[in-house]
């Protein structure tokens, strides 16, 4: 069996303590003869900042960049507020994206069964949810230059971030978005603001194209951004597939998390493109950050974070039967009505982080794939 080389960064916050549950579960695959890995643990973020006074090292920017796949936790917390705004934690982050081409960003927003009471819709708004959010991870405003704060001759100050895309970088995101409708429902929705921003004339346009030249079996939709999330909140069940450029993609997926109960529900994909050999750099990570408010409680929801060692399993090892089970697992979990607390109702009683991610260890050990 092949062996699978894991890079695990856990992060600040509550990075490791979801971390930890993920690993029981890698720590299963093994034994249940799924899947075995060699995994390493590295420093990314705050906790890189506090050894190494840098949120990336190069040295885990070589090993991410060997890595089969890798886990992050998340990155960020007060402690680092007066850092450096280049040496911040969420630097190590983008430039881990940035650096190993990580343009593609698929975040599943998935309503289990159990949870559709937990949403703050109603629950026929989102009983059998299942949308994916294509985001576009390494372009716009996130990276386009100049990016600055300047201080102007009264002494006050000119603060300019750049939305920049080229045709090459929608191109890419839109092949992406079109391949997985095929194999969902067939339909894409394509968000941005082509009423205000250039960037939104020159995404529609190449979006439209690569439809037309490639993908016309696929029903394609255009909508702006702006109703986009109001649609997300009214009626999210008319979408499957959304394709939307870096920052809306980041706003629209935390929208989109709260239709499935919390955002400690949400797992993401960050890809590569395909080389050579068929594969292609991937970092899997929770979809919320360091949750200071939480950390270090054990209130944390570990499941976005093992949903995302499910989608690793899937989109790096073609290991589809393995993360069916891990899938297979959370919903029993969840109809069980085992409850972390972001997700329990209020005045139920909760579980902590460890005994949920017991708790689906236990269910994987029962088995069953559905
Ligand atoms: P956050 O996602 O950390 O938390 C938002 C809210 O959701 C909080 O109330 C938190 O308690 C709750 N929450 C998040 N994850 C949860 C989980 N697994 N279980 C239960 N509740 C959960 O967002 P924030 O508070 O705006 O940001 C905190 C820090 O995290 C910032 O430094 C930010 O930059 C960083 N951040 C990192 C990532 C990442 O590493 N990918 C993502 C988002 C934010
Ligand atoms: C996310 C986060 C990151 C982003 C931050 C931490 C850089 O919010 O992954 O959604 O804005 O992309
Ligand atoms: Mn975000």
């Amino acid at each position: 069996m092949t062996t699978y080389k894991l890079l695990l960064l856990p992060g600040d916050g509550i990075g490791p303590e979801v971390m930890a549950e993920v690993e029981k579960v890698v720590g299963w695959l093994g034994k249940a003869g799924l899947a075995t890995f060699e995994t390493e643990t590295d420093l990314v973020g705050g906790a890189a900042i506090d050894t190494h006074g840098t949120p990336l090292s190069d040295a885990t920017l070589a090993k991410a960049d060997a890595a089969d796949a890798i886990l992050l936790g998340a990155v960020g917390g007060p402690k680092w507020a007066g850092v450096d705004y280049e040496l911040r934690p969420e630097a190590g982050l983008l430039r881990l994206r940035k650096d190993l081409g990580l343009f593609a960003n698929l975040r599943p927003a998935i309503c289990y069964p159990a949870l559709a009471e937990a949403s703050a819709l109603k629950p026929e708004l989102v009983e059998g949810l299942d949308i994916m959010i294509v985001r576009e991870l390494t372009g716009g405003v996130y990276f386009g230059e100049p990016k600055a704060i300047t201080t102007l001759e009264d002494g006050s100050k000119r603060a300019v971030d750049t939305q920049v895309y080229t045709t090459a970088e929608i191109e890419r995101i839109a092949h992406v978005a079109f391949d997985l409708a095929r194999k969902r429902s067939g339909r894409v929705a394509s968000a941005e603001k082509n009423n205000v921003m250039k960037t939104g004339v020159l995404w529609k346009e190449v979006v439209t194209r690569i439809h037309r030249e490639h993908h016309s079996d696929i029903a394609l939709e255009h909508v702006l951004a702006d109703n986009c999330a109001m649609q997300l909140v009214r009626r999210p069940k008319q979408f499957d597939v959304l394709v939307m450029d870096n920052l809306f993609g980041d706003v629209l997926s935390d929208i989109a998390a709260m239709l499935t109960g919390s955002l400690g529900m949400l797992p993401s994909a960050s890809l590569g493109a395909v080389d050579a050999k068929g594969t292609r750099k991937a970092l899997y990570e929770p979809v919320h950050g360091s949750a200071p408010d939480i950390a270090g409680k054990g209130f944390a929801n570990p499941i976005a974070m093992i949903g995302s060692l499910a989608m690793c399993l899937r989109y790096s090892f073609g290991l589809g039967d393995a993360a069916d089970r891990i899938e297979a697992a959370i919903t029993r979990t969840l109809a069980s009505g085992a409850r972390t607390r972001d997700i329990a109702k209020a005045g139920d009683a909760a579980i902590s982080t460890a005994e949920m991610g017991d708790a689906i260890v236990r269910e994987l050990d029962a088995g069953g794939a559905a």
